[in-house]
């Protein structure tokens, strides 16, 4: 009697894969002798909303660029072609169908597990395959169950697929993050970092090189003026209903004249992701909510800056008021103060009445309103 082939079934949005689900996945081949892995690049699962910023036919792109490079890979494209909600039973019917006598183990990580007894004909997914849980995210699991599963001893890579998006989106590096051919890929392609133009791209680039030259002249760590220029308009691009969105979706409710502002909401939305990274790394550091600040009132201003808020509005507007490093006024005082004084000329040119916040500042810094 020849031996059961065992398969392994390992679903995800995969967009991008990433060096947590190769760890996952070459665990399992190794743990439980897996002759394949099959890597299931979701179409539109009923339980998550795929960002549609990169194309299917992309994330299939980026996938078959992982499984070439592990014999033991296979790429299992069939929830991409079909249409409607793709539910797991049908992709583990017809895995089961491609591979009669084999032994089936379907990977899903621990937030996957908790919530199977919710899936589309879980009894019949039972029968079909046995569940391999591998560990994701920080918290443990509660409460689970080991009757029907079976838990890997995988490492948790604390690293998602959106924290890859957001590296991208603010122009930072991924390498070792993603598979070198992934990489490739997404620098052919500029995927993920579509949102930021090439005037933005400029814009960034400048606020950060004015950043960290004002921060040595200040004395504030470079390392956090440069984090603060990087962020501050990472999410200009979006609009005003979508930063409310997103802001929503981490439990913070801007009130009614904030929901209408896109030009004060970016810096929010940005502020509320550096205090999101702080908390998750676990830097409970003033520098951190200091950045955020900074981050967060970079386009008002507000009263008792700190020098960091200071140098972030200072730094904004080089390229625009100032083309060469050497024209920025040393002294923060005079350079904020023209800052200020700046911004209300505009806002008047505009006949845009200024902020709250933007008026405390004035106030404090001898700048009239106009
Ligand atoms: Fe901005
Ligand atoms: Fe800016």
């Amino acid at each position: 009697m020849t031996e059961k082939k065992h398969i392994g079934i390992f679903g995800g949005v995969f967009n991008p894969p990433h060096i947590g689900h190769l760890a996952v996945a070459e665990c399992a081949r190794d743990f439980l002798n897996l002759n394949t892995v099959y890597w299931v690049p979701s179409g539109n699962p009923p339980h998550k909303r795929i960002s549609d910023q990169v194309s299917k036919e992309m994330r299939l792109k980026l996938v078959n660029a992982v499984v070439e490079g592990n014999s033991s890979f296979r790429i299992f494209a069939d929830e991409m072609e079909r249409g409607g909600i793709t539910y797991s039973i049908e992709t583990a019917r017809k895995i089961k169908k491609l591979n009669p006598d084999s032994e089936i183990y379907f990977l899903l990580g621990t937030d996957a597990y908790i919530s199977l007894p919710t899936w589309q004909s879980i009894d019949e997914l039972m029968r079909l395959v046995h569940f391999v849980v591998y560990p994701r995210g920080r918290e443990s699991a509660p409460n689970l169950k080991s009757s029907h599963a079976i838990f890997l001893d995988a490492h948790n890579v604390d690293l998602s697929s959106s924290d890859i998006r957001d590296k991208l989106s603010i122009l930072c590096s991924v390498r070792y993050l993603v598979p070198e051919a992934v990489l490739q890929i997404i620098e052919d392609e500029a995927l993920y970092t579509s949102e930021l133009n090439s005037g933005m791209r400029k814009h960034i680039d400048a606020v950060e090189r004015a950043s960290v030259y004002l921060a040595e002249l200040w004395g504030i760590p470079p390392w956090a003026a440069r984090l603060a220029a990087k962020y501050h308009d990472a999410y200009k691009s979006f609009s005003a209903v979508e930063c409310v969105k997103i802001l929503e979706r981490r439990g913070e409710i801007p009130d009614d004249f904030e929901r209408k502002s896109a030009p004060l909401l970016h810096g929010k939305v940005a502020a509320e992701r550096i205090e999101m990274i702080a908390q998750r790394r676990g830097y409970d550091d003033s520098i951190w909510s200091d950045i955020a600040n900074a981050v967060r009132y970079h386009t008002t201003g507000r009263e008792g800056m700190s020098e960091l808020e200071k140098l972030l509005m200072v730094a904004d507007r080089f390229g625009k008021d100032w083309n060469e490093l050497s024209e920025i006024p040393v002294n923060p005082k005079v350079a904020i103060r023209f800052v200020l004084k700046r911004k209300m000329e505009i806002l008047k040119q505009k006949g845009v009445v200024p902020l709250p916040a933007a008026i405390s500042a004035c106030r404090e810094h001898g700048v009239e309103i106009q």
